[in-house]
C-alpha cells in the first residue's frame, strides 16, 4: 500500500497557521513530508522549507487580510493552530488569537477550499465544558463582522474572565454547530478540532507563568501537574504527540469524520467524564461491577 496515496496530500494545497514552533511545526514537518504544498503562517520567523512562509501577527485583522490576500486561490485543507497563553489584561488579545481570528479566516478562505476539503483546529482540554457557554458561543458566531464581534467582547466580560478556557469553548462550539451548516454540508467541507493536554511546546513556560498567581514558573508547573498529571502518574506529551494525530485527520485517511473534538490527553477527560456521570448517578464502579456479576 501506498502510504502517501493513502494520506491524500501530494501536490495538494494546505494551509498551516502557527508553524515556527511547537504542534504546528511537528504538523508542518509531517505535511512537507507527504508531499503537501504548504502555505505556512506565524508571527514569528518559519524555519521549515514550505512553498511559501507568512510572517504575520493573526490578532490583528489588516494583517490577516493581506496574507488572505496573496494565498492560494484553492486550499485543500486548512489547518488552524496559532495561540497563546492567557496574562492578566490580555482577556481580549486570547480571545482574537485563539479564537476570533481563526473563525474570520476560517469563513474568508471557505470560498477556497476544495470539495471533501478539511478544516482543523487545535482547540484544548481547556475548553472541556464548551456545552455550558454554547448559546453565547453561538450568539458571537452568529455576528456577521469583525467590529461586531470586538464589540461583543467589549460588553460581554464576565465571559471573557475566564479568557483562554472562553476562547476553545468558543472553539469547540464552532466546531459542533458548523459541521452541518451549509456553507459546510453542501460541498462536503469537513470541521474538526483536536483537544491536547499538557504538552511541552513552546508555550509550556508561558503557561507554567500564567497559572501560578504569583507568576513562578515553578508553582505553576506544579499546578499543571496537579490538574493534568498526577492522577494518572502521566507526563507531559511531545509536539508530534499532537501534530501527527491532527494531520492524520485533515487526511483522506478521515474522509468520513467531521464535527469531531478529539481529545488528546490519554484519557484524562473521559476520567473526567465518567467519574462526574458515576457521581452524578451515586454509584462507585465497584458498585457497578458487583451489580454486573450479581
Ligand atoms: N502546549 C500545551 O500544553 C497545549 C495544550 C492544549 C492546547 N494547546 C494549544 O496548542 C496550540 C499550539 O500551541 P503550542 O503548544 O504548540 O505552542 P507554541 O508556542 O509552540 O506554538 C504556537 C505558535 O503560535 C504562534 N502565534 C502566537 N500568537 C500568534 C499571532 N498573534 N499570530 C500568529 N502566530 C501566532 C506562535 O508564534 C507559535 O509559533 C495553541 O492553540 C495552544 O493553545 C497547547
Amino acid at each position: 500500500m501506498d502510504l502517501k496515496k493513502l494520506f491524500g496530500y501530494q501536490g495538494k494545497t494546505v494551509v498551516i497557521t502557527g508553524s515556527a514552533s511547537g504542534m504546528s511545526k511537528s504538523a508542518t514537518e509531517l505535511l512537507l513530508e507527504l508531499g503537501a504544498e504548504v502555505y505556512a503562517i506565524d508571527i514569528n520567523p518559519i524555519d521549515l522549507p514550505v512553498k511559501k512562509a507568512f510572517q504575520a501577527d493573526l490578532s490583528k485583522k489588516e494583517e490577516i487580510d493581506k496574507v488572505i490576500e496573496e494565498l492560494p486561490k484553492k486550499i485543500d485543507a486548512l489547518f488552524l493552530c496559532h495561540g497563546i497563553a492567557y496574562f492578566p489584561g490580555k482577556e481580549l488579545l486570547v480571545q482574537k488569537v485563539n479564537f476570533y481570528s481563526q473563525k474570520y479566516m476560517t469563513e474568508q478562505l471557505l470560498e477556497r477550499i476544495s470539495d471533501h476539503g478539511s478544516v482543523t483546529y487545535i482547540s484544548s482540554v481547556g475548553g472541556f465544558g464548551w456545552q455550558q457557554v454554547y448559546s453565547q458561543a453561538v450568539e458571537l458566531i452568529n455576528l456577521p463582522t469583525w467590529e461586531d464581534a470586538m464589540k461583543w467582547y467589549e460588553e460581554h466580560p464576565e465571559l471573557i474572565q475566564s479568557a483562554y478556557v472562553f476562547a476553545k469553548q468558543c472553539l469547540e462550539s464552532y466546531v459542533t454547530y458548523k459541521c452541518m451548516s451549509k456553507e459546510f454540508i453542501d460541498r462536503k467541507i469537513r470541521i474538526n478540532a483536536i483537544n491536547p493536554g499538557d504538552t511541552t511546546t513552546g508555550l509550556t513556560e508561558d503557561f507554567n507563568k500564567s497559572t501560578s498567581p504569583n507568576g513562578d514558573v515553578k508553582e505553576g508547573e506544579e499546578m499543571i501537574s496537579n490538574i493534568f498529571l498526577k492522577s494518572w502518574n502521566g507526563y507531559a506529551a511531545e509536539p508530534e504527540d499532537m501534530g501527527y494525530p491532527m494531520v492524520v485527520i485533515g487526511s483522506d485517511i478521515c474522509s468520513y469524520m467531521s464535527g469531531q473534538l478529539i481529545y488528546i490527553d490519554f484519557g484524562l477527560t473521559s476520567s473526567w467524564t465518567s467519574g462526574a456521570l458515576l457521581q452524578a448517578n451515586q454509584k462507585t464502579i465497584e458498585e457497578i461491577s458487583k451489580e454486573a456479576n450479581d
